[in-house]
């Protein structure tokens, strides 16, 4: 088995690369625009895992790039799990549209340019995961984060559309919503909905492959708390300021 990381520096996509490393011997590859840290990191997964892991250049918002890059892997993936992602602060992002766009892309545009890559090639051999790293943000637009939210909105409507088309095909797409999950995407940030430990994330997104499951969040407790926002009428969120 091939697992391939875009976004091969993800805490929570190293995580999850680590699950398929232990537990079905899955060889790695991190793809990352920090060639030396993936490089560095493959090894660290080689020598614990006993697996052959290796770093590729890559980057999500080059999107010229993506079809070389993907024809170019000698060996074609079994499993891509699709971990890159930006937050860029929701007040920056108002005030600058550039900063908006990096969201937007980061999250959105990449995702589908690099994807449908990999769904054709999945499809026409039948076979291979997709597992694509949304996020909770996506599910309720609120004042703190609505673009990066709508970013996430945008890719798990993708996913889903993608599982779809895929059906029957032997191929499929999993959508990932983690909550909020401590790592360096969002240090110094805290959460009033709870938090799910990095490795638990990457136990769930491995547990969401095994099971042959469609669309899951991270941690037990999101599904409940998830479920609670979508359902607050809006009259009640317009006057929660915090939120
Ligand atoms: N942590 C959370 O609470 C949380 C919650 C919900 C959803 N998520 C989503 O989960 C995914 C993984 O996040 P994480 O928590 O593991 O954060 P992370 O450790 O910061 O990983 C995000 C990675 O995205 C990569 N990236 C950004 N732009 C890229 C580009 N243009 N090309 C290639 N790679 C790029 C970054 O690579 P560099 O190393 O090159 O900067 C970084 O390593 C993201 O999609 C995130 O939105 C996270």
């Amino acid at each position: 088995m091939l697992v391939l990381v875009l976004g091969g520096n993800s805490e929570i996509g190293l995580a999850a690369a680590k699950q398929f490393a232990e537990k079905e011997k899955a060889d790695i590859i991190l793809a990352s625009r920090n060639l030396e840290k993936a490089r560095e990191n493959a090894r660290d997964i080689s020598e614990e895992f006993g697996v052959r892991a290796e770093g590729m250049a890559f980057d999500a918002t080059a999107f010229d790039t993506h079809p070389k890059f993907y024809n170019d892997l000698a060996d074609k993936p079994d499993i891509v799990i699709q971990a890159f992602g930006v937050l860029i602060k929701q007040q920056e992002c108002q005030e600058d549209f550039k900063k908006a766009r990096q969201v937007i892309d980061g999250n959105l545009t990449g995702a589908i340019s690099i994807l449908e890559i990999v769904a054709r090639d999945f499809e026409s051999r039948g076979a291979g995961t997709i597992i694509g790293l949304s996020s909770v943000a996506g599910e309720r637009g609120r004042k703190s984060s609505y673009i990066y939210a709508a970013a996430k909105s945008g890719l798990t409507v993708y996913l889903d559309g993608l599982r779809h088309r895929l059906y029957g095909s032997g191929a499929t797409a999993i959508t990932v919503l983690p909550g909020f999950v401590p790592t360096k995407m969002v240090a110094g940030r805290s959460s009033k909905f709870g938090v799910t430990p990095l490795e638990t994330a990457g136990k769930d997104i491995y547990e969401a492959w095994k099971k042959g499951r469609h669309k899951i969040y991270t941690g037990k407790k999101m599904r409940w708390v998830m479920a609670y926002i979508r359902n607050l009428p809006e009259s009640v969120i317009l006057k929660r300021r915090d939120l």
